[in-house]
């Protein structure tokens, strides 16, 4: 037989394995018989390197590692779900749809949660192209070579399945529990530390630049959900999940499809058994409304359709002992106290510490140090403490009063009226100022390159920071003069200082860590005072609540926090450092307006973050991937595949100078 075709048929034969491995749960070969086939296929595509195609199942390993991921705009946004915490929820879940929709009894699927990590696949005719994580809904993370790697996604979906033109379908990335196990327990002989469960597992090795490390990660996953399709069209959820496994995808086999209150509230009743006969985790029942018109009439919130909802299944509760509590402290110098607990497993995870929030929460639950107490795991969330167990508690316990002074600084706390946290008060706590440092040269802020926490701990404790300030009067020789501080990083450190003072006023308003003031308070005053620190230094309460987006207690936090003196002096002192922000100008019409720029190659000229800057000055935008909505490519020196794709569209392309001539 010709080369070409044995390939060609080796190809599909060991698709329709995976298939029936993945999407059918029926092999009808062993896993030997499996490797021999993909050996062969290896062999004779090295004997013949021309006709290896990207498809080919030989190349779900193999690619370079990158540097950093590229990011994805989702066409559509990945939405997240609202919760129904019990059946009285899921009621009212169901009457708010039928009083939406006008009627009763209304066809719902319902489908097992999958505690993983959600994911896009994109196909253009047939070809896997693009796989991206959620990220913020909006704009995720290119993971296409780590996804690549897991063969239970469909590289090519054959043209005599006739997929659309256009397929974008989401799932979730997950882990079987068995297959979690014995890699812990490889990696524990390896010396290697284990990983504290299998989402943990499953979202760290999709977030691997090495996708050679992903492709040794027993990964799987089910799709559930549909992105942008085009060149055909389904009438509801029911009618797309029966049409994925004909397309190579796999589907959760418990998915069932019924009419009514009785049916939501019959499968969620069983959700508990259905989840202790499961190999992977669930932590709830995704409830959806079957019919694609009737979910476009309910429509959706800011993040979360109306037509769907989570049923939570109970969370995992277990008994321990508390051994001691301790109050800790929080950058903002709230102190909660935490029970430190006899180690205890809940739900696959060592629990030994919980929280008990608040002196108030303690003394309803009347929690004391060596109580038996119920703890309860919900998912992500820090475990808390449920109730004490009165009968079993030990004599001679005493009820527990937080300590009237911080735990670092010993100053007294102070719990205003009608609060009902505590707070160390004093600025220079060491605590609370290794957090405000913390906060100020992190990503989102001042973003200093390799200024890690034991630095921070370390310049705070020797009394070289006692505030922001002070990070710009450090020299080289006094940060190589901590411990694990080699010269040459020290340089680095040094560069990563002096670069962060080119910022934008956003950051700098952000990086300060003023209650109340997240990223986007900071943008919106940044706007409104077009970049000027000082007008907003010198703004009153009443001009600051006139602002669109910012109300009375972020005003209010706003003004102290520029009207305390240390503050005063500490902002001074790092514009007289140098800290320099990048004028904004309000985007007036240009022939810039509404279009989308993209930049590829190592850029020269600029940094990207930069480059973003400057887009959106002239109310553009600055996007991680090419696409026929795309307007301007902006290419530095080893520009790649962008490039390539960008001339095939025919889209404007620009150098770096061409792109700063364009934009002055
Ligand atoms: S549907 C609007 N279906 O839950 C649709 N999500 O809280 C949103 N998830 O980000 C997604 N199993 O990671 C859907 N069968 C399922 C799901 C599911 C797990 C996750 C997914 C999503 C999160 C939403």
């Amino acid at each position: 037989m010709e080369t070409h075709r044995q390939i060609q048929q080796l190809k599909e034969e060991i698709n329709e394995h995976n298939i029936r491995y993945y999407v059918h749960d029926d092999p009808s070969i062993s896993d030997g018989e499996y490797d021999i086939l993909l050996r062969k296929l290896e062999k004779l595509e090295k004997e013949n390197p021309s006709l290896i195609t990207a498809d080919s199942p030989t190349q779900r390993v193999g690619a370079p590692p990158l540097s950093e991921f590229d990011s994805v705009n989702h066409r559509l946004p990945m939405l997240s779900l609202s919760n129904a915490m019990n059946e009285e929820e899921v009621i009212e879940w169901n009457s708010q749809v039928e009083k939406g929709l006008g009627f009763e009894n209304i066809e719902f699927i319902a489908e097992p949660k999958l505690d993983g990590l959600a994911v896009e696949l994109v196909y253009e005719n047939g070809i896997f192209i693009k796989g991206s994580t959620r990220g913020d809904g909006v704009t995720g993370e290119d993971i296409t070579q780590n996804l690549k790697t897991i063969r239970a996604i469909p590289l090519r979906i054959s043209e005599d399945k006739n997929p659309p033109p256009l397929l974008e379908v989401r799932g979730e990335v997950f882990m079987v529990r068995k297959d979690f196990t014995t890699l812990n327990e490889k990696r524990t002989k390896s010396g290697n530390p284990p990983f504290a469960n299998p989402r943990n597992c499953a979202a760290g090795s999709l977030r691997q630049l090495d996708s050679g490390i992903t492709a040794r990660r027993p990964l799987r996953i089910y799709v559930y959900a549909p992105g942008v399709i085009e060149g055909l069209s389904f009438q509801s959820q029911s009618e797309f999940l029966n049409t994925l496994p004909s397309w190579g995808f796999p589907v959760n086999p418990h998915i069932k499809k019924g009419k009514g209150i009785d049916f939501l509230l019959d499968f969620y009743r069983k959700g508990e058994s259905l989840r202790n006969g499961l190999a992977y985790d669930i932590d709830g029942i995704v409830f959806k409304v079957d019919s694609f018109s009737h979910q476009e009439e309910l429509g959706v919130r800011s993040r979360s359709p109306r037509w769907a909802i989570a049923g939570k299944l109970k969370t995992q509760q277990v008994t321990t002992m508390v051994l001691d509590i301790e109050a800790s402290l929080g950058r903002t110098g709230a102190v909660t106290p935490v029970a430190k607990l006899k180690p205890v497993e809940v739900g696959g995870v060592t629990v030994s510490n919980a929280t008990l929030h608040n002196q108030d929460e303690i003394d309803r639950k009347d929690v004391r140090i060596g109580d038996t107490v119920l703890i309860q795991r919900a998912g992500e969330v820090i475990p808390e403490v449920v109730k004490a167990i009165k009968e079993k508690r030990p004599k001679n316990t005493k009820p527990y009063i937080l300590p009237d002074t911080c735990p670092v600084c010993e100053q007294k706390v102070y719990r205003p009226e009608g609060e009902v946290v505590a707070r160390c008060q004093n600025l220079n706590c060491p605590a609370q100022v290794k957090g405000r440092i913390e906060h100020f040269i992190s990503k989102g802020c001042m973003d200093i390159d390799g200024f890690g926490t034991k630095l921070v701990d370390q310049l705070v404790e020797s009394g070289m920071v006692k505030n922001i300030a002070d990070i710009y009067t450090l020299t080289p020789k006094q940060i190589a003069g901590m411990d694990r501080m080699g010269e040459k990083s020290a340089q680095n450190i040094i560069v990563g200082i002096q670069s962060s003072k080119n910022t934008t006023m956003a950051r700098f308003v952000h990086a300060l860590g003023i209650r109340n003031v997240g990223e986007h308070a900071a943008k919106v005053l940044e706007k409104y005072f077009g970049g000027n620190l000082d007008k907003l230094r010198k703004a009153g309460i009443e001009e600051l609540t006139s602002i669109f987006e910012i109300g009375e207690i972020m005003a209010e936090s706003i003004h102290e926090f520029f009207q305390d003196e240390d503050h005063q002096k500490i902002v001074d002192a790092c514009l007289e450092s140098g800290i320099k922000f990048q004028e904004v100008e309000v985007a007036t019409p240009s022939e810039f307006t509404g279009k989308t720029f993209v930049f590829t190659g190592s850029l020269e000229k600029f940094s990207r973050k930069n480059a973003q800057v400057m887009v959106e000055k002239l109310g553009a935008r600055a996007s991680g991937s090419v696409s026929s909505k795309t307007d301007y490519l902006v290419a530095g020196p080893g520009a790649g595949s962008k490039l390539k794709k960008a001339e095939e569209l025919g889209i404007t392309i620009l150098s770096e100078n061409e792109f700063l001539e364009k934009i002055s």
